[in-house]
């Protein structure tokens, strides 16, 4: 199987001594959406450089597509489409102007140029504002045009260091809808780094975390969660006290591994909160003691960063998402 990316023990040694990339390993298959997570200065910017021909590595080696990143450079760069994460179009010149640039580097045919740069302005939203001065862009609009002229190649491979970095909410999730559509219409594999991680949770196939220049754990975002192991069921009775007997019977339940209760709330640790759920409930109606509430707590990808990157997130982000479920709804939302 050829992978769209397969690296071996890369390392890069900057001037100055400064290792960025301590031998990472890296397999990603094509038409995967690949997050890349780590803290800030952990080497994702460096492998990007690496992986599209920008920076050689001190040692190691990185196909894209079974093609040598070193030894044939050129033909790297005619599958792979890269979007930087310091801003890479001009302002002073319009939409239309800076994809006409990129069209040329590229060199793409003169005769279908025009067509095919208001056809990528088309899809990516942006033909109203072709005209327009690039300095009149929200960020959202720039992205956008950072985008469309990485994808004017149509790249097998795109490569998106923090995409959506400074966009507001609803830029973002346009962002993402016209990257998911890429890899549904043509196939291609997106690897991106960020620091949002309900973006790599939402939108990736795989995830992995490096930090300080070696890959610490990958994986899907679902696989990275469970292997944390340890939900929580928090169910809250009403002023029932709850006996030894009831306590005991829930303790034998296969998939649980402790319970306490604390002011009338029964603190049960599972596996997998979903699944040891009606096995708790059925325990609590046997002995009629009635439920008010439910809540499940699930670890999340911040939890799963924490644990293997260290604590780089802003203070007061959550770590933990609650899921309250009412006993009377009975609906378990995610
Ligand atoms: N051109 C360079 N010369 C010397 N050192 C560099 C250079 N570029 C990056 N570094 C160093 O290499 C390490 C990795 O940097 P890199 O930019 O790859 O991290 P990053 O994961 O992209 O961080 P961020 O999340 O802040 O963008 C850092 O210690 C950085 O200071
Ligand atoms: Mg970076």
């Amino acid at each position: 199987m050829t992978f769209a990316i397969d690296a071996k023990g890369l390392e890069k040694v900057y001037k100055g001594n400064v290792a960025a990339l301590a031998g990472v390993d890296l397999e990603v298959k094509a038409g995967d959406i690949f997050a890349l997570l780590g803290p800030n200065g952990a080497g994702k910017t460096t492998l990007m450089r690496i992986l599209t021909t920008q920076f050689k590595p001190t040692s190691g080696e990185a196909h894209i597509f079974g093609l040598d990143v070193v030894r044939e450079g050129g033909e790297v760069r005619k599958v792979v489409g890269y979007v930087p994460q310091e801003t890479s179009v001009w302002s002073d010149i319009n939409g239309y102007e800076n994809l006409l640039i990129y069209a040329k580097i590229y060199g793409l045919p003169s005769q279908s140029r025009k067509e095919v740069i208001y056809d990528m302005l088309e899809s990516m939203g942006l033909r109203a504002a072709a005209e327009q001065l690039v300095k009149t862009y929200s960020g959202g609009m720039i992205r956008k045009l950072e985008i469309a002229c990485a994808m004017l190649i149509r790249p097998k491979i795109l490569f998106l260091d923090e995409p959506t970095l400074g966009l507001d909410p609803a830029a973002r999730i346009a962002v993402w809808k016209k990257l998911a559509s890429f890899k549904m219409e043509f196939g291609t594999t997106v690897f991106f780094s960020t620091h949002y991680m309900e973006e790599a949770n939402a939108y990736s196939d795989e995830v992995a975390i490096i930090n300080m220049g070696k890959m610490v754990t990958s994986g899907t975002a679902e696989e990275l969660k469970h292997s944390l192991r340890g939900e929580l069921i928090k169910v809250s009775v009403s002023d029932h006290h709850v006996d030894e007997h009831t306590l005991g019977l829930i303790r034998g339940l296969k998939q649980v591994n402790s319970v306490v209760v604390a002011d009338a709330t029964l603190i049960v640790t599972v596996e997998d909160a979903e699944t040891a759920l009606p096995g708790v409930m059925d325990v609590l109606r046997s002995a009629e003691i009635p439920v008010v509430r439910i809540a499940t707590t699930k670890p999340t990808l911040d939890d799963v960063f924490l644990r293997y990157a260290g604590t780089t997130r802003a203070p007061g982000a959550a770590s933990t998402t609650e899921r309250v479920e009412e006993e009377a709804g009975g609906d378990h939302r995610e």
